[in-house]
């Protein structure tokens, strides 16, 4: 195939205008350095980063203009002079910040964020360093794959991350977005059991259905924390899948248990948070940050993915590449369950 030369693209151009910075148009398709490859996207899917980097709330480095969406999935089209790691044909996904190769997350490597600092997937081709790819799970689609990169790997790291998750513990995710429903599936996996907390009834079904052990609805249970506890007769949960922030890190500390541990990873319900450090000390748990993960993790999550046959929930509307805006609505207004797909033709 000859280099293309154009494509279809869309760019956020700023902050301060919400979804009035999202721009659709043609570019070039860029030109590859001697260890890039240009990926032919069949797939993206949208995080809610994504969503809160045009309205300038997002935490970490930005650049403007910049093509939006870290998550994408594709075909290895063509491969610069010294890459040894791929060749036209594999089926590859993107690595969220493309220089944390492995252990800790740096200062470096988080100005690397793909549809932040990196153009991102919302094109037809994009040109990535050979190192800033991994290979997509053989049973997986590419609208599944494409779903991996943000959501996926950020809950493999949660679980994996510090403590390990082991046969018999337990999880509680909030929610059923795509970071909690990824979490719920890989702690399913390792033998633990679920607690979900969600805000309706037939999202109740919807994760039971996915195997949550039990499922509280916390519109009619304030105090789920406290349910949580009780269901490990009063000893609390291992590991809490922190997504809504200021809305929830009270009940979260009420679950944990003595030595467990609350992966820190979203603000849904806003950021400002009243409780304090010193909580860790009176409930005596960690409480971890966790930014995404690196390649290294990404690779042992592709591994898990393919021996347990796991296939990321992927919300039943998909949208085109034109329709990306819609997706964003979609998203905000929380009309989705796990991840919004995008077809790239
Ligand atoms: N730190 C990282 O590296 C990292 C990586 C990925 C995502 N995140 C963050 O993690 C959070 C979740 O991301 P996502 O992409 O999974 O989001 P998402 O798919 O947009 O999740 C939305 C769902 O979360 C639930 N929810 C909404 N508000 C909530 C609240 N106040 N309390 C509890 N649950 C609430 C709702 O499900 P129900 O109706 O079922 O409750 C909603 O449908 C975001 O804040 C995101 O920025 C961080």
């Amino acid at each position: 195939m000859a280099h293309p030369t154009s494509q279809k693209q869309w760019i956020v151009t700023g902050t301060g205008k919400g979804l009035d910075t999202l721009q659709f148009g043609d570019a070039k398709v860029p030109k590859l350095g001697d260890n890039d490859v240009l990926v032919k996207l069949h797939a993206a899917s949208l995080n809610y980063r994504d969503l809160i980097i045009p309205r300038g709330q997002y935490p970490f480095p930005t650049k403007f203009p910049v093509v939006p969406a870290s998550d994408g999935a594709g075909e290895v089209v063509e491969v610069g002079s010294k890459v040894s790691l791929w060749k036209k044909g594999d089926r590859v996904v993107t690595l969220f910040n493309q220089g944390h190769q492995y252990g800790d997350v740096t200062i470096t490597a988080s100005n690397t964020g793909v549809g932040g600092v990196v153009d991102g997937t919302l094109r037809q081709y994009a040109s990535f360093n050979e190192i800033g790819l991994v290979r997509a799970p053989k049973n997986l689609s590419y609208a599944e794959a494409a779903t991996l990169t943000c959501a996926g790997l950020t809950s493999w790291n949660a679980l994996y991350g510090l403590k390990a998750i082991k046969p018999g513990e337990t999880v509680l995710v909030q929610g059923t977005g795509g970071v909690s429903l990824f979490a719920l599936q890989f702690a399913k996996a390792a033998g633990a059991k679920v607690i979900a907390t969600t805000s309706s009834k037939e999202k109740e079904d919807l994760v039971k259905k996915l195997g949550a052990h039990y499922v509280l609805n916390y519109n009619k249970d304030k105090n789920w924390g406290e349910t949580a506890r009780k269901l490990t007769n009063g000893v609390g949960v291992d590991l809490v899948i922190e997504v809504g922030g200021a809305g929830t890190i009270a009940q979260s500390l009420t679950a944990v248990k003595y030595e467990g541990t609350i992966a820190i990873i979203g603000f849904l319900g806003g950021a400002k948070v009243e409780n304090s450090l010193i909580e860790c000390l009176t409930h005596i748990c960690t409480a971890r940050g966790v930014y995404v993960g690196s390649r290294q993790q990404m690779e042992d999550m592709v591994a898990a993915i393919e021996a347990n046959d796991i296939h990321p929930y992927v919300d039943s509307k998909t949208f085109s590449l034109e329709q990306a805006k819609e997706a964003y609505e979609y998203q905000w207004a929380k009309g989705h369950v796990g991840k919004i797909s995008i077809k790239i033709a």
